[in-house]
């Protein structure tokens, strides 16, 4: 019995990062479909395909609960998720509206996030339950996956994607800023020096894990006692991810390449791993 997350890359190691600070004792398997990332600008169907390759492999894997640990992924699939694999629950992201509505002082909250995050309805059913009376600014960061993706978290690159996207929502007079991208966490110090100490940034990953402390107390599921090990896969390159992994969030464990069977949109272990 294991805890399964999955992102389109690293991404979602920051939500990792908070499930391995609250239930240490857990197995937990991560995916990275680097093979595929970025999905921000894919069509939702095609990260809806992907998306459920890699939660079948995470099911098959022992997974008794499945963190899709990608805002992109959550719009384009959590609800087709939850319909395919009725037997297990899946925990989701959504951009975190609700606490920043509740927090501004503005009536003005910002929120960044991918293309398909913003198209899929889970977004739109989102500002209509949370969002009356107050103002929403969107802004889509193109490039600023593929940043993080390369380790450029401070870069002046990387610091010149940020400001020409977060300058339209601090002008127009944000103070609560949501970080609807799971890569994006790993840019807050960042976005900290850019936006400057009046706008609060709202990661929900902390809220995520303690969701799915919640889901799995439901279940009356308990970790075996002492095992805590640490499983890493990516489509990509396997070097490359775990130095990622060690750099993100000084994560021990072990590294492994997976393969996809195209035609049938499937994941196996790969053999001749890069
Ligand atoms: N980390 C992802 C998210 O939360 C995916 C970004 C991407 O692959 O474009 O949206």
């Amino acid at each position: 019995m294991t805890i399964g997350i999955f992102d389109s890359g690293v991404g979602g190691l920051s939500v990792w990062r908070e499930i391995d600070r609250l239930m240490p004792a857990w197995d937990v398997l991560y995916v990275a479909d680097q093979a595929h990332v970025p999905y921000g600008p894919r069509p939702l169907a095609q990260v809806r395909r992907f998306s459920e390759g890699v939660a079948r492999f995470l099911i098959d894997q022992g997974s008794a609960v499945v963190v899709v640990a990608c805002n992109t992924a959550s719009a384009a699939a959590l609800q087709h998720l939850r319909h395919t694999f009725p037997h297990t629950p899946f925990v989701g992201m959504e951009p975190a509206v609700k606490p920043a509505v509740e927090n501004t002082h503005t009536g003005r909250v910002g929120v960044i996030a991918t293309q398909a995050t913003f198209q899929g309805e889970l977004f739109a059913a989102l500002l209509e339950r949370f969002a009356a009376g107050v103002t929403v600014l969107t802004q889509v960061c193109p490039g600023l996956v593929e940043a993080v993706e390369a380790g450029a978290l401070d870069t002046p690159e990387t610091e010149r994607l940020l400001r020409s996207c977060l300058s339209p929502l601090i002008e127009g007079g944000i103070d609560q800023l949501v970080l609807g991208c799971t890569h994006y966490p790993f840019l807050q110090p960042l976005i900290a020096r850019i936006v400057g100490p009046g706008v609060e940034i709202i990661d929900p990953a902390p809220a995520v894990a303690r969701q799915t402390g919640r889901v799995l107390e439901q279940m009356g599921l308990r970790p075996i006692q002492g095992t805590g090990c640490r499983t890493f896969y990516t489509t990509g390159s396997t070097p490359a991810f775990a130095a990622m992994v060690e750099r993100l969030v000084g994560g021990s464990g072990s590294v492994k390449n997976l393969a996809w069977d195209n035609a049938n949109c499937e994941l196996g272990i790969a053999k001749n791993a890069p």
